[in-house]
């Protein structure tokens, strides 16, 4: 077990691991009799600092605690920090891995084998991961076997070298003679030896995404989930343990975040010692798996981040490492193009005519594409029909998508189209010739939500139909971005093609049928710019986020709502992953009025663009919205690259500013939402150089870096009222 120190990152020294990542260590120890013990997770520990008694289990000998063998008779598994604890062996906490031998019987007992170190970071086949060059990262992988069924596990751990960031994932492989059935298999456990933290996650709902909600941890179990075979927008894929005394700037913040956009869990569970364990990964509710011998299987990667800057700074480590080590492909580094989306222009009621006369009011204002909303394929007027039969309305589209393309780029704009491949209608000539082929449980009726059905992307013959039919509609015309939508969730999850031991699979083999397709796609157009959608912000995970480096973030587009909505999102992912759109007022979904200025604003917190009948609007608003693009696109690389503060989040007042990574610009937004008369609004900045002068050309007005950051900047003088916003750019001297 002794091996040289093969990278700097990670190190394997008297039984004990020590993985360094930017600001963070992990410290691990391998017991006498072969148990991966936890020790450490937090703040950086210098090498050879670390004079931990090799294992400590806090009261091995209580009772009602089973010992493990005599080489260990001081450790209990049913107190001590674990890195992977199994299920039947001693541990009765939630575990991370359960899994049915040829006996019959669950139980799972992992001792240590081997390791290997890596430079880089090795991708997870068939899922999406963050990514790494060897000089980025170091990969320690793990081997511990169950040697009762010839389980292998493989513990797979990598440390960037530039940000406080740990990777985990596990893979299983059967080595033994029988079939073994994963009965769950998170990707991750982190053990904690106190309970000293609040519980920050995201929920929400359809058009209310991502509210920020912190709780204190209590005795027992918590779970934020999903079985919706979706990410979901009732809980994020994400979760974090903050210190008591953290807060927004200040404080330890460990977050958990899983790149996977399938049924997911994250469940927490303090002990009867206060102890904590949080496991990351596949939701175990009606998840099994069979491992033939010789078979393998992946889990998803949950990131783990460390900050000691809080939740901002736990926030900006995400972005940054999702900005540049997972989403992929020329748009990771390109200005978005500025879009007008017809939806809630016209709904289902368009025709080449009316989606023109949008583009021709768009073209001259700056406007780069238009994207061309539900409705315009099979014979569908509503949301009753034509999911599946992907080929044009010619009711609609009497000259096909060729001519409307045609048209659009004469106009000297892009073209982008909606798609919803994942789904079929019951009134479809799809489902008439393939009722196989949705997602069914023979002799149970399929329930069907928004009078659709879903595919069954765990069947290979689906996944070729759906590549065949988008890559014929996209091959059809010069389209530039496709809209991704996916508008229900998966019920009945059965597939007429596998036998009855594997049907638990189908849940994740729908995932991996889904990502395989969308890696298809973008290998055959690898320029298209993909934006994912689920009902707005259903499926904004990191998973679609390695295929689509925007997500439609919410269907409620007014723009406080929005406010709330991009200030959550933000806890986890960057702002250019929000597409944002200014929509019409009094806005559809709250009846709100908002002025076409705050409107603007909003939306220029994320990946912009416009969402309402442009022609119709007046010289005065068309002139605005041509000030707010040329606003925007002097911006877009500051919103796209630069460092993210949520500086003010309260329900009268949202303040947020982004700062270019060389701090030569600072982009500040506020938007009040209920004006308090007589009171000061100060906005204290982060992130400046403090020692810089730092110049607002709009005002004249000159400020030092250490007193927009210590004294703030006092907007009182603006007078904002309810719903007004200011967006104040301010240039280094
Ligand atoms: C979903 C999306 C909307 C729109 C409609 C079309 O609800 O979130 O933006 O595309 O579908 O049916």
């Amino acid at each position: 077990m002794l091996e040289k120190q093969l990278s700097q990152a990670i190190t394997f020294k008297d039984n004990i691991f020590h993985l360094r990542s930017g600001g963070s260590s992990l410290l691990m120890q391998v017991t006498k009799s072969g148990y991966l013990a936890h020790l450490y997770y937090g703040h950086i520990l210098p090498e050879g600092s670390y004079r931990m008694e090799a294992f400590t289990p806090p009261i091995g000998s209580a009772s009602f605690a089973p010992n493990t063998p005599k080489e260990d008779e001081l450790l209990s598994l049913s107190t001590a920090l674990l890195e992977y604890p199994t299920y039947g062996t001693g541990d009765f906490r939630p575990s991370a891995i359960e899994a049915t031998g040829k006996d019959g019987t669950a139980a799972v007992d992992l001792r240590y084998r081997s390791h290997k170190i890596l430079s880089g970071k090795p991708p997870i086949p068939g899922l999406p991961a963050t990514y790494a060059a060897e000089s980025e990262a170091d990969t320690l992988e793990i081997l511990m076997e169950d040697a009762h069924t010839g389980l292998l596990v493989t513990l797979c751990y990598t440390a960037f070298r530039d940000c406080p960031v740990i990777t985990r994932s596990v893979r299983a492989e059967n080595q033994g003679d029988a079939p073994v059935v994963l009965e769950r298999i998170y990707s991750c456990c982190a053990d904690f030896p106190t309970s000293d933290y609040d519980l920050v996650h995201l929920w929400g709902s359809w058009a209310m995404e991502r509210t920020i909600e912190r709780t204190p941890l209590g005795h027992g179990g918590r779970r934020i989930s999903s079985t919706r075979g979706s990410s979901g927008h009732f809980h994020n894929p994400f979760a974090a343990l903050l210190g008591k005394e953290a807060g927004e700037e200040t404080g330890e913040a460990f977050g958990f975040s899983l790149v996977y956009s399938g049924s997911f869990s994250i469940e927490t569970e303090v002990d009867f010692l206060g102890q904590t364990r949080l496991l990351c990964g596949l939701n175990p509710d009606g998840f099994g798996w069979t491992l033939a011998p010789g078979e393998r299987f992946d889990t998803p990667e949950t990131v783990m981040v460390y900050s000691d800057t809080g939740l901002g700074g736990m926030s900006r480590c995400f972005h940054k490492l999702y900005m540049n080590h997972l989403i992929r492909g020329p748009w990771r580094d390109r200005d978005r193009p500025i879009l007008i989306n017809n939806w809630e222009a016209t709904y289902f009621e368009f025709d080449e005519q009316k989606l023109l006369d949008i583009a021709r009011a768009a073209a001259p204002l700056g406007i780069d594409m238009l994207v061309m909303d539900d409705g315009w394929f099979g014979h569908r007027n509503d949301d009753h029909s034509s999911l599946g039969d992907w080929y044009v309305h010619k009711g609609k589209l009497p000259r096909g998508l060729g001519e409307l393309s045609d048209q659009l780029h004469a106009l000297g704009m892009k073209m982008g189209i909606w798609f919803e491949p994942e789904m079929i209608s019951p009134d479809s000539d799809l489902y008439r010739a393939h009722p196989d082929w949705a997602l069914q449980i023979p002799g149970r009726e399929i329930s069907p939500a928004r009078w659709q059905y879903v595919l069954d992307m765990s069947r290979k013959d689906v996944q070729d139909y759906l590549f065949e039919r988008l890559s014929s509609i996209l091959n059809s015309a010069k389209i530039e971005y496709v809209k991704w939508d996916f508008n229900r969730n998966l019920t009945e999850v059965g597939s007429a093609l596998l036998p009855p031991e594997r049907q638990k699979e189908v849940g994740h083999r729908y995932m991996l049928g889904l990502y395989s397709l969308l890696e298809r796609l973008l290998t055959a157009f690898p320029e298209l710019l993909l934006e994912g959608c689920s009902g707005g912000g259903g499926r904004f995970d990191p998973g679609m986020l390695y295929y689509s480096p925007q997500i439609w973030t919410s269907d409620d587009t007014d723009p406080i709502e929005r406010l709330m909505i991009q200030a959550g999102t933000s806890v986890v992912y960057p702002p250019s992953t929000m597409s944002a759109h200014v929509s019409a007022s009094p806005n559809h979904q709250t009846g709100r009025v908002n002025s076409l200025h705050t409107r603007g604003i909003v939306a220029m917190g994320g990946s912009f663009g416009y969402e309402l009948d442009i022609s119709t609007l007046s010289d005065e608003e068309k002139e605005e919205i041509a000030r707010q693009v040329k606003e925007y696109r002097a911006c877009a690389g500051i919103i796209r690259n630069g460092d993210y503060y949520r500086l003010i989040s309260t329900p009268d007042v949202y303040a947020w500013e982004t700062a270019a990574a060389d701090r030569s610009t600072v982009l500040v937004s506020c938007c009040v939402i209920h004006t308090r008369v007589q009171q000061t609004l100060i906005v204290k900045l982060r992130g400046l150089d403090e020692n810089a002068w730092y110049h607002d050309p709009e005002s004249g007005n000159i400020y030092s870096g250490g007193m927009l950051m210590h004294a703030g900047l006092n907007l009182s003088a603006l007078g904002l009222r309810d719903r007004d916003a200011v967006m104040i750019r301010l240039e280094k001297i």
